[in-house]
């Protein structure tokens, strides 16, 4: 099938490369002229596991980009909306990029066309973008308006669009849904998985997911119940892990407890600095906002984003109770991303908390293994600041040394090596990737979250 996803970002562009690889032609457009040049010219933009290799395989064949919405309108059955719906100062989600694709789809139409709203949007955007189309002079038998959620998660984008744990699509004529059906197919009936290069991942050809049909608004409704829901249990855990601090107990312990019931699950009870990235604060203000407008007290909502924020500064009363006074204080920082396995800055915990301590007069050197290039045009180095070529680099004569991000490389760093380069021997870890006592038979004071401290029997003399 002809495909047109409009916008380029995660979404975008991982829908792209994803549906090529079912099988699908597919143009990619976006009116950023220097993106699309970029990406014609071999660039990959983003951070993204087996991205380059899928890019590499159909840029300029099966997915071709440009910036012509019109052309590729004329050209395609389907068109997925996959452009950037960002914060407005109400907490609302700004869709004045979605409405502008509408317009401009309503413009260039000579055939049906089916438009899918793939970014996050409130309850009724289906809807709006009906009514734009109308407006616009369009037929109402010329189009149909479907909305088709992305759950994917940055890191693993690649696997997720393509091993997903269902599909969700909201249409409201049969028209519409079958189209979708047969655009996904691929992965529905298991013959993707049949493929010898095949992106490997926990579906199969036995074991295919599932595509749920759903009215438009439950599917928009999905989406964000699903990402507000998720920002819950990190926060629900994050308090817990305070609990756990306060009474001595130890959150790993309880989260395990806790998620061997079947009825909530191991995932997303890992506690830390707070959720961040491009999805969960947006996505549980805007769904906040939402409810408000619809006349629903949903306050729980307000709860879950008061932890996130008070995690953070709970994490800088840690360092300074663990260093008695801030000021003057030489840092060792690692990760900037908002989790590990992305270069995403993006309402990142670790910049917050950068920022909050150079605040208190610290002067931090910071690495990270993706996020320094993006990390310095937010935050350029200057005197509180430096960005270093590696962890140890990085600990360099430091009075202390936090882990912010969840890399998997800072799981594993040599702890002999990360002694001696330190000034004093403590680690702050906000994202529990060490045992306390590992660390402490290592010669480290070790604070982490919600669970009793590592201290070393002798520390080194320095
Ligand atoms: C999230 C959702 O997980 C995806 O399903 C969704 O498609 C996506 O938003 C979106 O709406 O586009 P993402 O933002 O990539 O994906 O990141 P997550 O892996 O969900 O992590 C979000 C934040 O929560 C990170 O800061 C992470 O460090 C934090 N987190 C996650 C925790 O603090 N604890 C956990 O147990 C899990």
């Amino acid at each position: 099938m002809q495909i047109a996803v409009v916008g380029s970002g995660y979404v975008g562009l991982v829908a792209a490369v994803c549906f090529a690889e079912m099988g699908h032609d597919v143009i990619c457009v976006d009116n950023d002229e220097s993106k699309v040049a970029a990406l014609q010219g071999g660039d990959t933009l983003i951070h993204e596991e087996h991205l380059p290799e899928l890019l590499n395989r159909y840029r300029n064949t099966k997915v071709r980009f440009m910036t012509d919405l019109a052309e590729a309108t004329r050209e395609s059955e389907a068109l997925f909306i996959a452009v950037g719906t960002p914060q407005s100062d109400t907490g609302d989600a700004d869709l004045s990029y979605v409405e502008a694709v509408a317009s401009e789809i309503a413009r260039s139409i000579t055939s049906y066309k089916v438009i899918v709203e793939k970014s996050t949007v409130p309850v009724y955007t289906n809807e709006w973008i009906r009514r734009t189309m109308e407006r616009n002079g369009v037929e109402r038998g010329m189009f149909d308006v479907v909305s088709n959620p992305e759950f994917l998660r940055e890191g693993t984008a690649v696997v997720d669009f393509l091993h997903p744990d269902r599909i969700v699509v909201g249409a409201d004529s049969e028209r519409a849904s079958t189209i979708l059906g047969a655009i996904y197919e691929p992965l529905t009936s298991g013959e993707y998985y049949k493929k010898t290069d095949a992106v490997a991942g926990c579906c199969s050809t036995a074991s295919p997911p599932p595509l749920l049909n759903t009215s438009t608004k439950s599917a928009e409704i999905i989406k964000h119940a699903s990402n507000a829901f998720l920002a819950l249990k990190i926060s629900f855990i994050n308090a817990v892990s305070n609990l756990c601090e306060a009474a001595d107990a130890n959150v790993e312990q309880v989260a395990r407890g806790m998620g061997l019931d079947s009825r909530i699950g191991p995932r997303f009870l890992r506690p830390g600095v707070g959720y961040g990235g491009s999805c969960f604060p947006k996505d549980v203000a805007a769904f906040r906002s939402v409810a408000e407008q619809l006349g629903i007290d949903f306050s729980l909502l307000t709860e879950v984003e008061k932890i996130n924020v008070r995690q953070k500064k709970r994490f800088v009363s840690k360092v300074r109770s663990t260093l008695w006074t801030l000021r003057g204080k030489k840092l060792a920082v690692l990760g900037l991303a908002f989790k590990g396995g992305t270069d995403d800055i993006r309402d990142s915990p670790a910049i917050d908390l950068i920022e909050m301590l150079i605040a208190e007069g610290c002067s931090i050197t910071a690495f990270d293994p993706a996020a320094m290039k993006r990390a310095a045009e937010k935050l350029p180095a200057g005197p509180n600041l430096k960005y270093a070529e590696d962890a140890y680099a990085a600990a360099e004569n430091a009075d202390a040394l936090l882990i912010l991000t969840d890399w998997q490389e800072f799981a594993h760093l040599d702890l002999p090596r990360l002694n001696t380069a330190l000034q004093y021997p403590i680690m702050i870890d906000g994202r529990n990737l060490y045992d306390p006592d590992t660390m402490a038979e290592q010669g480290f004071t070790y604070i982490s979250v919600g669970r009793p401290a590592g201290v070393a029997a002798v520390s080194k003399s320095t």
